[in-house]
């Protein structure tokens, strides 16, 4: 059974220019997720980037065009995927407040980014903003319906923060006199066994979290032989107590090679050991020619241990088998000086990062990036306004 199409959702904060490991990272994989036909939404979080720069917002405006012009140029395709930019679709906002009134203070105290983040950052963070950044998240995604969200490892519990946020506000707000009638007349029709053993997980599950339960009822719901949505109102009623008006979302953990950067620590703007998707050849070659290598191979006649050194770490990323074989089996036999090896890793990146600076070098000059986002927002907020009717209506704010 091929798989059908998924609403897929992730964003980025401003930071300005991207770097190999945001290409090989998140993408790269962004973009195989537009290739199989899933229907995209990449966004620019520039809300969330005040969130802990709003005393020296820089130049959000153009970091987020810059960013754009990075996404493009990494075979983003603004005929297959939506991108925009979050400021110009402000229901995220509308959402985003209304969510602020289920959810409990402590979710958000508790997360482990909020004291990880202030400590690191060493900034005053005691702000509403910064407590508030998972459920603004929450709400990006949400107000998409999106059943997927690629991410990388630490944003994980962000992830798992907006599955718990969609189960309550189905559990306040799907639970209607409508999904209850409905509810009994479907019951009614089921047998009794059935309906003891549907009741019996849902109760495990509700109260005491036990997972296999739901699944348990899930696949007895999925095996009667009724109406498709007689069988998603049974489901909805054991998961959240009411009917699923916001989508739970998956994160789906991205598994990108930890790229090391020139100096060997991961490669991070705040290190200042990246390779910029903007480098020119000439700049990359330098950059990989000062790179770390293994310690212990001081002279050119010292053999070495690739495993030891970050330019070995790059090779596996981006040259060919045959490379990565030479490469290795000539450093451990010193056949081959670390200028030279070098050398064929400045070529292996080069020649991965050549469409890339074609494509940018195509859409740079057309002042294409401001009609993308101003199609992307319009796209988004159609999307976005079908989600908020239903919200406003399930919330008692419209009849
Ligand atoms: N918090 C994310 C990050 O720092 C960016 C982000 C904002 C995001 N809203 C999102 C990611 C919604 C995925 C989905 O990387
Ligand atoms: Fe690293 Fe290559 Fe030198 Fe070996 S030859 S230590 S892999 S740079």
């Amino acid at each position: 059974m091929s798989s059908p199409s998924r609403r897929v959702l992730s964003g980025m904060r401003p930071t300005g220019g991207l770097h190999l490991g945001h290409w090989r990272g998140v993408l790269h994989n962004w973009r195989a997720l537009q290739e199989a036909g899933n229907e995209c939404f990449f966004f620019i979080a520039d809300w969330h980037a005040l969130t802990t720069d709003y005393a020296n917002p820089g130049d959000l405006f153009v970091n987020t065009r810059e960013m754009v012009l990075s996404w493009l140029s990494a075979g983003l395709d603004p005929q297959k995927t939506t991108m925009f930019r979050q400021s110009d679709v402000p229901a995220h906002a509308e959402l985003f407040v209304l969510l602020s009134m289920i959810c409990p203070l402590p979710w958000l105290m508790h997360l482990p980014t909020y004291k990880e983040q202030k400590e690191a950052l060493q900034r005053d963070l005691d702000t509403h903003g910064f407590l508030g950044y998972p459920l603004l998240q929450s709400a990006d995604i949400m107000i998409y319906g999106a059943d997927c969200v690629p991410v990388g490892e630490d944003q994980v519990p962000h992830v798992e923060f907006t599955r718990d946020i969609a189960r309550r506000f189905n559990r306040f707000y799907g639970n209607t006199e409508d999904f209850q009638s409905k509810l009994m007349v479907t019951k009614k029709s089921l047998s009794v066994d059935v309906q003891t053993a549907i009741e019996t997980y849902q109760k495990d599950y509700q109260q005491n979290g036990n997972k296999q339960a739901l699944d348990d009822a899930v696949s007895l719901i999925d095996e009667l032989v009724v109406e498709e949505n007689t069988k998603q109102l049974l489901r909805d009623d054991v998961r959240y107590g009411g009917q699923e008006v916001l989508r739970v979302p998956q994160a789906m953990l991205t598994q990108a090679p930890r790229l090391p950067g020139t100096d060997g620590r991961k490669m991070s703007k705040s290190y200042g050991n990246t390779i910029d998707l903007t480098d020119v050849p000439e700049a990359v070659e330098k950059k990989i020619a000062r790179m770390q290598t293994d310690p212990a191979r001081v002279r050119r006649s010292d053999k070495g241990e690739p495993t030891r050194c970050p330019v070995w770490s790059l090779h596996r990323v981006f040259s060919d088998m045959d490379t990565q074989n030479g490469v290795a089996e000539s450093c451990r036999s010193a056949a081959i000086g670390c200028v030279d090896c070098k050398k064929r890793l400045s070529a292996a990146v080069n020649d991965d990062l050549e469409p890339l600076r074609e494509r940018r070098a195509a859409v740079d000059k057309t002042g294409i990036v401001e009609d993308i986002l101003a199609d992307g927002a319009l796209r988004a907020a159609k999307s976005a306004e079908q989600t908020m009717q239903e919200v406003r209506r399930f919330m008692h704010l419209v009849s």
